[in-house]
């Protein structure tokens, strides 16, 4: 390969959770001064750039996902000269801040908002949102069978000013989520606004949320199945990927074209592989988050289709795979995988099989220590989907919880006050960044050697995949001189020829099970 390739083409991300990650001002909450002040600790992991999850003004009602001001930084974070301080802070290290971008919804909170409940039905205000009159008699019933994604109807009814209940808006996500209207063009415009504001100030790019959203099909046609679990999405449903997405993202790009060096990453659950390598078209979004490998079982055949597909799909459109195990909306793998032991077994395990891959690879706050969720008890409980599903769907809060990074009890140093917005477990002391500093064996010192393997191993973009059927249970790859081996099996698999560059476990001459190895094949 000739081609000079962008940065992000082969590049460690870490996702930083900002309210989970480091406070510094000991108000029980992370922000963006703890970030800065723990960038030597990211730096030694080896990470190339960071994804802040969105950290513009808020009311914090999912926590940031709700955005009142885009082109600023909520006081809860430090403001903006805490991002600018990170920023400079980050580039002298030679690690890129690319931030989360909101287009889909705003926050019920901002301006537009409050405006469109105020001018009434008709208004040139309220063409900003979704407005629609509702059915049955007095418009009693929502406009369609539409759910949220966080549970309950996508469908809130306001009271207008004359102090009748009037129209409805939609909310695909909580009711203080209103859906932008991208049929107007004041919306396209304002977001070419934002982002040249964070551009201009030395932001690397955008993960995009929801970028499966925006468009919406005209008339807004039922869903076929609205009592789908949440989350379950699947890709006739109405309510996303419409085609007129693409304009938007091509839109988007366009700006981006003036700043060559930025990066434009989507949250894409679409998984027809056609339908998700349409947003990767030269002229859409430079990188699509596929989430194939998050929805596989630790499980051989899962997880070889997982690779194969998420590979398949990058390749209609010549673009570049990209990998992840976990964020901040799904069960942390340790957990997933079965918790305990086990689990963190096969999550170090998995950790090598997506550090083997070509691409660009994605670590989750926490995921570098083998954090498991965290079964934490109602009342403490603030993902909006806990009341939203009438309190059947407990969310995402257990992810969340914040890092631990030193001593024998919350806030292990993540706080100067026990008292963290979430709580922390008692049992974390083996968890944190300073006991694992000390043993050789850590998950942490894994994910370190890996991912400095991994850009020694150098130019490894565009590189094929080759898998090599070795034994049942067991998913082995070849690529850039390189053969990763997982046993997702019960029993020890001999290990083949090759120099051993690092296992996840101990492995003289066999792979035992839950684990991986990385050999180096001599014929590169
Ligand atoms: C996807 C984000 O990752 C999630 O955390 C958020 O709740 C929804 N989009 C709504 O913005």
């Amino acid at each position: 390969m000739t081609e000079i390739q962008p940065w992000w083409s082969n590049s460690v991300f870490y996702q930083v959770y900002p309210r989970s990650f480091q406070d510094s001002n000991g108000d029980g909450v992370g922000d963006l001064d703890g970030v800065t002040s723990r960038l030597d600790y990211l730096a030694d992991l080896g990470v190339d750039a960071l994804w802040l999850n969105p950290v513009m003004v808020s009311p914090m009602v999912d926590h940031g996902y709700d955005v009142a001001d885009p082109r600023d930084v909520d006081p809860l974070f430090g403001g903006l000269g805490a991002l600018e301080r990170l920023i400079d802070a980050a580039h002298a290290r030679n690690i890129r801040v690319t931030m989360d971008l909101v287009p889909n919804h705003s926050s019920s909170q901002h301006p537009w908002f409050q405006a469109a409940l105020a001018a009434g039905p008709g208004t040139e205000q309220r063409e900003r949102y979704i407005f629609r009159d509702g059915t049955g008699p007095g418009g009693l019933h929502p406009p369609n069978n539409w759910v949220s994604v966080f549970g309950g109807h996508a469908w809130t009814r306001v009271v207008e000013p004359d102090g009748n209940p009037g129209q409805w808006y939609l909310h695909l996500f909580d009711a203080e989520q209103p859906d932008l209207n991208w049929e107007n063009p004041e919306i396209a415009e304002d977001l070419e606004k934002t982002l040249r504001f964070w551009l201009d100030r030395g932001v690397d790019g955008f993960r995009i949320d929801v970028a499966h959203g925006m468009a919406k099909p005209p008339g807004l046609p039922d869903m076929r199945n609205p009592d789908l679990p949440m989350l379950t999405l699947d890709d006739d449903d109405p309510r996303f990927n419409h085609d007129d997405v693409h304009d938007h993202h091509r839109g988007i790009r366009r700006v981006l074209n003036d700043y060559p060096e930025a990066v434009t990453i989507g949250e894409i659950w679409v998984f027809d592989n056609e339908d998700f390598a349409k947003y990767l078209r030269p002229d859409e979004l430079h990188l699509g988050f596929n989430f194939r490998l998050v929805r596989a079982g630790f499980d051989a055949a899962e997880i070889r289709e997982a690779i194969e597909n998420s590979l398949a799909a990058a390749a209609l459109a010549d673009s570049t795979p990209t990998w992840c195990l976990s964020n901040h909306d799904v069960e942390r793998e340790v957990s997933r995988y079965g918790d305990g032991d086990v689990g963190r077994r096969r999550a170090e395990a998995m950790a090598l099989v997506m550090l083997a891959l070509p691409g660009t690879v994605f670590v989750y706050t926490g995921e570098e220590l083998g954090l498991p969720n965290v079964d934490l008890p109602d009342e403490v409980l603030q993902d909006p989907t806990w009341e939203r599903s009438g309190r059947e769907e407990r969310g995402r809060d257990g992810c969340r919880v914040p890092m631990p990074w030193s001593g024998d009890r919350p806030p292990y140093g993540f706080s100067d006050t026990a008292d963290t917005w979430l709580p922390m477990p008692p049992d974390w002391a083996a968890l944190t960044v300073a006991a694992q500093d000390a043993d050789a064996d850590s998950t942490l010192a894994l994910y370190r050697r890996a991912i400095a393997l991994r850009h020694q191993r150098g130019d490894v973009v565009g590189r094929p995949v080759e898998f090599v059927d070795l034994a049942p249970d067991v998913v082995a790859f070849r690529t850039a001189g390189m053969l990763c081996v997982l046993n997702a099996g019960a029993s020890p698999v001999p290990l083949p020829a090759g120099e051993l560059l690092l296992a996840s476990a101990p492995a003289v001459d066999a792979v035992p099970a839950d684990a991986a190895v990385w050999l180096r094949l001599d014929d590169h």
